[in-house]
């Protein structure tokens, strides 16, 4: 018998109900503090797995007290939310989305993972998955944004650099897939609330990143909070079992979310604990999360005949292989029993801070108001995110919270010790008074250049900040209005930083400033980073992984709808369109100015019959037309043009990067296998139509950039 087995042949009921318990720790200086339980329980073996403890020292100490004071010695699984860096922060998911560069997208997951398992952890609740398409749900900053190519593409590099090759190296944590599935489209942005989606929809936009994600190994999954056409994802047995289990052949640890269980209640599809346990198990829940449900509920609907103990053992077994793959069992120690090298983490920073420059998307820069004249002498640093060191680390800072980080005028302080740096916060992020305004204004007399650092505070994004206003909050509109006034009264370009977890609906501030800079919240490097953008150390190169809207009232806005009938026509009344405003986003989806100018010519297609066993062969020529070297991203979209079901407008198939000097000419090749051209058809089953597509290749979604061709799939 394999240990597995013969551990599950020993254990009683109350043990396995432990295996199957998630608990929520903290730790204080007067000993470990377990919600609602005590150490004894790991003792009596009826808590198996931790969550949110941190530190070498504690995780050590409770798994001591399982390994050598329970029964059956069976190692803790310990987890923590590792989001955008562990104590090393860096940039916000959907900032690192932008970068399109999947040695990155690996890389900082590997470094996260490193420094986790440094402090002991063995498994991670990353990485998030939730398409998002509405700017308001607060959760948009921890994902990839609003494309399923994209997501996809993030969940195989985020598994790789969280699991590596081996998950058993004192390196590797195990990754969580989350949160299944669709929670990004609660309803009007509003976090926790209910989800209501088509098949096709769930299918094309919502399943893939978690497909990608079990294809490349992903130890375990969480469902999501939401329901989902009416049936909770925590209970949801054609999604978990038919389609994750079965279809997918997923056979890793399915843990909740936080209390997640409890809340079948409140979703109003369990009457009680009992009833909520006995879905969750049902439907293949292996780990229940911080509701008890499992440890109460169980035992009763045991023996009322509602669940078997195949059922349970079923899980345990996952739980149990889950823990030996990651070697607790050989050396429950192994992770966190050597402190990690200073150069080690100053590498990290460096990555940190690399990650943070590509990050930055530059949405304006008229008249080339950056990168700043090397002669300036002096400049004003304006707004309440200016001098933030805090507010950089973004909303999800896990180990970090006491880590420095480095605020905008801090960095570039340091990168510009011999230019006078003015700085007033003019307003404070979430206030009334405007007082400190005049002051601000008064202060950008006599300088080069005047940078306002706007946007939101860290906290209002991630869970449970939504906001229906995802605007500039407080006052800092006015201060934008007023500093802009005196600066064009002066002639002086005032470059806008905006700090976000989201796009925002800023039309007034992105048609007024000389230039624009979306820098979401960028890590501890942060500051580091826009200082090597705003001198022109660096060309910036990140792009937006989400359309920004003129207003409001266009969200959802994103690439990827599908056609109307009546497409949109400003001379034709009964067409698609708004009166009050423009259908378009103020920034597409892909967009990014470099410090280059980038044409694009020739657009080649090989072959131009396609059957599906091909691989087409796409290139393009670019010049850089602009006085500096830049990498620009190519994007390459398709277009069905006719099918049996309607396709949406573009789909985003792929990406290549070229970096050209001033003056130089290049060209990017692309290939897409045919096999890629498939789509579901009006069964949801995947088809080769024969037919028309539209191969598109350029520097952003917006459909007049885009270089187009023809070809014929048969
Ligand atoms: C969040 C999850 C997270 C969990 C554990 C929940 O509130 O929704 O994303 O993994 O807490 O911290």
């Amino acid at each position: 018998m394999s240990r597995i087995d013969t551990l599950i042949a020993r254990m009683t009921l109350p043990e396995k109900l432990g295996q199957l318990t998630m608990t929520a720790s903290s730790y204080t200086v007067t000993g470990p503090v377990i919600a609602g339980d005590s150490t004894q329980s790991i003792i009596d073996g009826t808590i198996g797995n931790l969550l949110n403890m941190v530190g070498p020292g504690p995780v050590h100490e409770m798994q001591r007290l399982a390994v050598e004071k329970s029964r059956l010695g069976i190692p803790l699984l310990i987890g923590l939310d590792i989001i955008h860096g562990h104590r090393t922060l860096f940039p916000i998911p959907l900032a690192e989305a932008g970068i399109f560069d999947e040695d990155l997208w690996e890389r900082t997951a590997r470094e996260a993972a490193r420094e986790g398992a440094a402090d002991g952890l063995a498994m991670t609740f990353a990485p998030m998955l939730d398409v998002s398409r509405d700017p308001r749900w607060g959760r948009t900053a921890e994902g990839p944004g609003e494309d399923s190519w994209l997501n996809a593409r993030i969940a195989q590099a985020k598994v790789r650099g969280f699991q590596g090759n081996d998950l058993s190296s004192p390196e590797a944590m195990a990754a969580c897939a989350k949160h299944f599935v669709a929670y990004g489209a609660v309803t009007a942005g509003r976090e926790y609330a209910a989800v209501d989606i088509s098949d096709r929809t769930l299918h094309e936009v919502y399943l893939p990143g978690f497909a990608a994600a079990v294809r490349a190994g992903v130890a375990t999954l969480m469902p999501a909070f939401t329901d989902l056409n009416g049936v909770p994802m925590t209970a949801h047995i054609p999604l978990l079992r038919d389609w994750l289990r079965v279809e997918m052949g997923f056979d890793g640890v399915i843990v909740t979310d936080y209390n997640a269980i409890a809340e079948l209640i409140k979703h109003g599809v369990a009457a009680d604990l009992v009833d909520a346990a006995v879905l969750a198990l049902k439907a293949g829940v292996d780990i229940d999360m911080m509701a008890d449900a499992y440890r109460k509920g169980l035992p009763v609907a045991l023996e009322q005949g509602r669940v078997t103990m195949e059922e349970i053992d079923t899980s345990v077994r996952r739980v149990l292989r889950l823990k030996e793959e990651l070697g607790l069992f050989d050396d429950p120690y192994r992770r966190g029993t050597t402190q990690e090298p200073a150069a080690l983490i100053a590498e990290r920073h460096t990555l940190a801070r690399e990650v943070a420059r590509k990050s930055i998307v530059m949405l304006k820069n008229e008249r080339d108001t950056l990168p700043l004249p090397t002669a300036a002498k002096s400049l004003c640093v304006i707004g309440p995110l200016a001098d933030a060191h805090t507010e950089m680390k973004g909303p999800w800072w896990g180990a970090g919270e006491h880590e420095p980080a480095v605020s905008v005028l801090a960095g570039l302080r340091a990168a510009l010790p011999q230019t006078d740096i003015r700085h007033a916060p003019g307003v404070a992020i979430n206030s009334d008074d405007e007082s400190g305004i005049e002051a601000a204004v008064a202060l950008c007399d006599g300088v080069d250049a005047v940078l306002l650092c706007l946007g939101e505070r860290a906290s209002m994004s991630g869970e449970a900040a939504s906001r229906a206003t995802p605007a500039l909050p407080g006052r800092q509109q006015a201060l934008a209005e007023a500093v802009i006034a005196r600066a064009r009264a002066l002639g002086i370009p005032v470059i806008a930083i905006l700090f976000s977890g989201r796009p925002l609906v800023v039309p007034w501030l992105s048609e007024h400033a000389d230039a624009l800079l979306a820098a979401w919240f960028l890590g501890v490097e942060a500051g580091n980073a826009i200082a090597d953008v705003l001198t022109g150390h660096a060309s910036p190169s990140g792009r937006t992984p989400m359309s920004w809207p003129r207003v409001i009232g266009q969200i959802p806005i994103f690439f990827g709808q599908r056609p109307s009938g009546r497409p949109m026509n400003p001379a034709d009344y009964y067409t698609s369109k708004y009166h009050d405003v423009d259908n378009t986003p103020l920034y597409d989806f892909g967009h990014g100015l470099t410090y280059g100018r980038f044409c694009y010519d020739e657009l080649r297609v090989e072959p131009q019959r396609v059957r599906e066993q091909d691989t087409l062969k796409i290139s393009v020529n670019l010049r850089n037309d602009g006085a500096r070297e830049a990498e620009e991203t190519v994007f390459l979209f398709t277009r069905a043009k006719v099918s049996p079901v309607t396709r949406p407008l573009l789909e985003l198939k792929g990406y290549a990067k070229l970096r050209l000097k001033p003056g130089e000419a290049g060209s990017v090749e692309l290939s897409l296998p045919a096999t890629d051209l498939r789509y579901l058809g009006p069964d949801l089953q995947p088809v080769f139509e024969a037919g028309q597509v539209e191969i598109l290749v350029g520097p952003s979604a917006e459909q007049t950039g885009l270089l187009r061709q023809t070809i014929e799939l048969s």
